[in-house]
């Protein structure tokens, strides 16, 4: 007799019965816009307490999500995960279509070929080079070689937040430090070091802020950082930072510094779908990232796309360069309309709408524009609005200017001072 398959389900536990009743549901709790099941819900503690506690990565929301909500029927305009407008690199497109055909087999699982083309572009080892399945493997990574009970991880209170929740997800200590006035607070970061700090994380430049530090400062923290943490730099945004923000930090790991750098393929390089990152640090920490990730975790057709992107600096340039203005532009508008943000490194701004910022973002929403609302990350009072191309912004600006035109029935903006440099 011929089995049959399993159908998806979700399982409703039926009180005070040992049994489970099988519910088909083909909308799951995300795209319902309702809260993600917890593991906490599961029964019979059969979870970690970490991994029971922990509360789950919350993506964007997406286009498809929002015109099912709003019945908005035009193309949506997706400004709340920092990808890039322009797509992705030809070279890469064209990579992923000639690499299809091999994807029928197991990928490279050394990813050879990808980090000989980091290597050299880098002007290190191949063994200094780690691929990983996004950059967020990497940081992953980072928690099941290195985080034990007891341990703890240094990172400011606002920094891509991946690495928090991965700490706490292997039961070690997050010591999450305020920032000062939306930038990295070096000297803080320094100050909550102890002897059972095993990471030290600064993403630079910042996200949610889009802030970075001055290079002295960098460097000054970089010399009183004790030998015994390892200092991880995430540079996922690296690309769209002005000159001065280049902190070098290649060459920290070239002089043998206990420092490791993160970067992805998913922003300038406009490969978010592809999953494509990568770390460089010394080549034993190296190789105990490699250990801890899954087999074949980086698959054929991101390897082929990422080297092909590595080679594509056309295509980076002009990427670079439409930020550039594009930032410029939206920064003019709000000089101009009085709204505070905070000057940013990156292909994104964070902007401070006081207490409208929730609503301005239904708002928006509403008019087919989606951004993210930092409440997630406590700062109740802004947005982060990813840059696009020139008609995606005027859309996002048309938007701002009739959210912010509404009538308001909430309490009065707090006026947030954001430094200006
Ligand atoms: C600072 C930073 N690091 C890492 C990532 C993860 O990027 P990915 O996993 O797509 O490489 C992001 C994504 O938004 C980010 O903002």
């Amino acid at each position: 007799m011929a089995l049959t398959g399993t159908r998806s389900v979700t399982a409703v536990l039926i009180t005070g019965s040992s049994w489970f009743r099988p519910v088909p549901a083909a909308i799951s709790n995300y795209e319902r816009g309702a809260q993600l099941t917890r593991a906490t819900s599961y029964p019979g503690g059969l979870f970690r307490k970490a991994i029971a506690d922990a509360e789950p990565y919350v993506p964007g929301r997406t286009a498809v999500l929002l015109q099912q909500e709003h019945g908005i029927r035009g193309p949506v305009v997706k400004l709340s995960s920092n990808e890039n407008p322009l797509g992705m690199s030809p070279a890469a497109e064209r990579a992923i279509v000639e690499a299809a055909a091999a994807a029928c087999g197991y990928p490279d699982d050394q990813s050879l070929g990808l980090r000989r083309k980091l290597a050299e572009e880098l002007d290190v080892d191949i063994d200094n080079v780690l691929a990983g399945n996004g950059s967020s493997d990497v940081i992953y990574r980072l928690g099941a070689a290195m985080l034990e009970l007891g341990d703890n991880v240094v990172m400011s209170k606002y920094s891509f937040n991946l690495l928090s929740i991965v700490t706490k997800m292997f039961g070690s200590e997050l010591r999450a430090v305020e920032m000062d006035r939306y930038h990295h607070d070096l000297q803080a970061v320094l100050g909550a070091i102890d002897d059972r700090t095993k990471i030290v994380y600064v993403d630079l430049p910042n996200n949610p802020m889009g802030s970075d530090v001055a290079d002295a400062d960098f460097r000054r923290f970089v010399s009183r950082l004790p030998s015994h943490v390892l200092l991880v730099v995430d540079e996922a945004y690296l690309e769209f930072a002005d000159p001065e923000y280049r902190h070098g930090t290649i060459d920290l790991i070239r002089e043998g510094r206990n420092v490791m750098v993160v970067r992805t393929f998913s922003k300038s390089h406009g490969l978010a779908g592809v999953r494509a990152g990568y770390a460089v640090g010394l080549p034993e920490m190296i190789a105990g990232l490699a250990v801890a990730g899954l087999p074949f975790s980086v698959n054929t057709l991101a390897q082929a796309a990422a080297e092909a992107a590595v080679d594509d600096k056309d295509f980076l340039a002009r990427t670079v360069e439409l930020n550039r203005r594009e930032r410029e532009a939206l920064c003019a508008h709000l000089d101009r309309e009085g709204i505070a943000y905070v000057p940013s490194q990156t292909n994104f701004v964070a902007i401070d709408l006081g207490s409208r910022a929730g609503a301005v973002v239904r708002s928006l929403e509403q008019s087919g524009v989606i951004v993210r609302h930092l409440a997630g990350y406590g700062l109740e009072n802004f947005i982060r609005v990813s840059l696009g191309t020139p008609e995606m912004n005027v859309r996002f600006i048309d938007a701002l200017t009739r959210a912010l035109g509404e009538p308001f029935s909430g309490i009065a903006a707090a006026d947030v001072e954001v430094d200006a440099r």
